[in-house]
């Protein structure tokens, strides 16, 4: 989601909404403005920007705008933001989770009309709550922020009070100066066009602007922060600074990945809570997962595969969409479909979704697209939660999907009491640690930026693996074909001699995916094989023992069965930086589409 902000003697109203246009790359499913002067003025809309009118107010002091990507409600005009209280003057725009929402609801529905869906509702109403003791919006917007559990950057108007009150508690958010006003954005493409000096919100921020003074406070005690100027011009910062859009998703993956896990893992109880509704009596019945997914999502459906049938006691199978045909034998119920689409919107899946509804499967979608297609149609849904993927090449949909898959994976184990305490707890903490694990990944840019350099004048490319490892290696491999227009190949490791291996030369490189509990001893034979045919190899490992078995090795942290998918965010950088060596059209290939709605 994007948020946009003004206060200054402007047209409030036109500068945010610019703001909100410009942002709209970070969602776009629906859209609000609030302007406060004596009193407050919103508007909002379901739909792009360009569809939401204006609030006319006179002279608006301050205006707050929200261009928003769903997470919690469907993307209607009621839950689109800014959000109010009962009275209408106290108005809110909120990026982030709030995670103990359903118990501040509880709390305040005796008192409080709630009119969405919304988690960034309770917020209004508690800040409502704190200003009937007569304190200044500051001092009621900071003792609500100490009720609030979960990440959020928010910013507050309220008739009658000064100014604008905005608090960032890890999702981002900054400030503009121009001369006589001051700019509110979720990054600095919200003002780009009026400023490039800026102050960076640190987490725990909270700051109070008026006509003529910005004051910032954490903890209490007023603080210090620095100004920048940026050296940005317009259009990279609506990539947030990078050349494309694939290159910043990519670096998005940690925050995607700690937001997918958000509030759904119960440490204390080694559990998960992923809002199923499908009864846990039905959960149990089923015999037969049949998973259908197309492209990167069928590769999420492969990792999936390995998880469910080792954690979950349930045969499964994976198949692409376009080729499914639903067999359900003589209880096609307790079939359950699992359809992986991260638009929601694919035509091929959804029409496999409709041939298994109508032979009386139960489906369950896992998509990121809250509204889309497929959460009408499906029986149930879980959201991965990875935010707006703009690049056609999908990334950080696919580590998002996997690291859902696997908490879908301890909850059915858990629901039909097939998994042990023991591994729930492993795949539990490799989850939690992967967002780090990644980080540590995309660290190595630099050195895995040079190796691609070096091996971009290659045109066929061979990648293997086993278990997990394989559906990663098939992903990696589409991901180099994706955006390269090489030709790139993924094979479960063991099959390369059973023909492939008539293909590699020394003009062919070998990625092999050396990484833990997906039997590397075995794959290390298969790079011997190709080894003495003369194939340069590329291991992806955390065992410093395999790499005087390969020529380069892209070095990843130990990370459990999650593994493997922190060495596809190496193999995506990978992939990247040949293409950008060959100078091709990254965020959008030839003859692809990011949502393909044709059969
Ligand atoms: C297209 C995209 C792929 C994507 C596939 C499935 O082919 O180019 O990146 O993996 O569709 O999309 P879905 O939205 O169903 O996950």
């Amino acid at each position: 989601c994007g948020i946009a902000g003004y206060i200054g003697p402007g047209d409030a109203g036109s500068i945010v909404h610019q703001g909100l246009q410009n942002l709209e790359y970070r969602g776009y499913d629906s859209v609000g403005i609030a302007l406060a002067s004596d009193d407050v003025t919103v508007s909002k809309t379901e739909g792009e920007v360009n569809e939401l009118t204006v609030p006319q107010t006179e002279n608006p002091s301050t205006g707050i705008g929200h261009t928003r990507w769903s997470t919690h409600g469907e993307p209607t005009t009621k839950n689109a933001h800014p959000h109010t209280d009962c009275t209408g003057d106290v108005a809110v725009v909120h990026n982030g989770i709030i995670e103990n929402y359903d118990d501040l609801k509880s709390e305040l529905r005796e008192s409080h009309i709630f009119e969405s869906d919304t988690d960034t509702e309770v917020i209004p109403h508690l800040i409502e709550t704190h200003l009937a003791d007569d304190v200044s919006l500051l001092t009621a917007v900071q003792r609500t922020t100490q009720e609030l559990e979960g990440s959020y950057a928010i910013a507050v108007t309220a008739a009658g009070h000064d100014g604008v009150v905005v608090v960032r508690e890890d999702s981002p958010l900054l400030l503009g100066h121009s001369d006589d006003a001051t700019y509110i954005g979720s990054d600095a493409t919200a003002f780009i066009e009026h400023t490039d000096r800026v102050t960076y919100l640190e987490s725990g921020d909270l700051a109070h602007l008026t006509d003529d003074d910005v004051t910032i406070y954490n903890d209490g005690e007023e603080v210090e922060r620095d100004t920048e100027t940026l050296d940005w011009d317009a259009d990279a910062a609506g990539k947030g600074g990078y050349d494309h859009y694939m290159l910043k998703e990519i670096h998005e993956q940690p925050p995607a990945l700690r937001q997918a896990i958000s509030g759904r893992i119960n440490e204390l109880a080694t559990s998960v809570d992923l809002d199923v509704d499908l009864p846990e009596a039905y959960l149990q019945s089923v015999e037969e997962i049949q998973i259908i997914a197309c492209g990167t999502s069928y590769h999420a459906g492969l990792y999936a595969a390995e998880l469910l049938e080792e954690h979950a006691d349930v045969r499964v199978s994976v198949e692409i969409a376009s080729e499914y045909t639903f067999n359900g034998g003589r209880d096609p119920w307790r079939t359950l479909v699992l359809a992986i689409t991260q638009s929601g919107e694919t035509a091929d899946t959804l029409s496999a979704l409709r041939e298994a509804k109508r032979s009386g499967a139960r489906t369950l979608a896992l998509t990121n697209t809250l509204g889309s297609t497929v959460t009408r149609e499906a029986d149930d849904t879980v959201f991965i939660r990875a935010g707006p993927e703009i690049g056609v090449a999908a990334t950080k949909t696919f580590v998002s999907q996997v690291a859902t898959v696997t908490l879908l994976t301890v909850y059915l184990g858990q629901v039909r009491d097939s998994i042990s305490t023991e591994n729930a707890s492993e795949l539990l903490s490799s989850v939690r640690d992967l967002p780090g694990a990644v980080q540590q990944v995309l660290d190595q840019e630099q050195a895995i930026k040079e190796t691609a350099q070096a091996y971009a004048d290659s045109d066929s490319f061979f990648y293997i693996g086993r278990d997990a490892g394989h559906p990663v290696a098939l992903e990696s491999a589409l991901k180099l074909k994706e955006i390269s227009y090489d030709h790139a190949e993924g094979f479960p490791a063991g099959e390369l001699k059973h023909g492939p291996l008539a293909l590699v030369t020394p003009n062919t490189p070998v990625i092999a995916l050396l990484t833990e509990q997906t039997r590397p001893e075995k794959t290390l034979n298969n790079v011997k094989e190709v080894k003495s045919r003369g194939a340069p190899v590329i291991g992806v490992s955390s065992d410093p023992a395999t790499t005087s078995h390969v020529d380069t090795t892209f070095d990843i942290p130990q990370c459990g069965p999650m593994e493997p998918v922190v060495a596809n965010v190496a193999l995506q950088l990978f992939a990247y930086y040949i293409a950008n060596e060959k100078d091709r059209s990254i965020d959008k290939p030839r003859n692809l589409a990011k949502s393909v709605t044709v059969e």
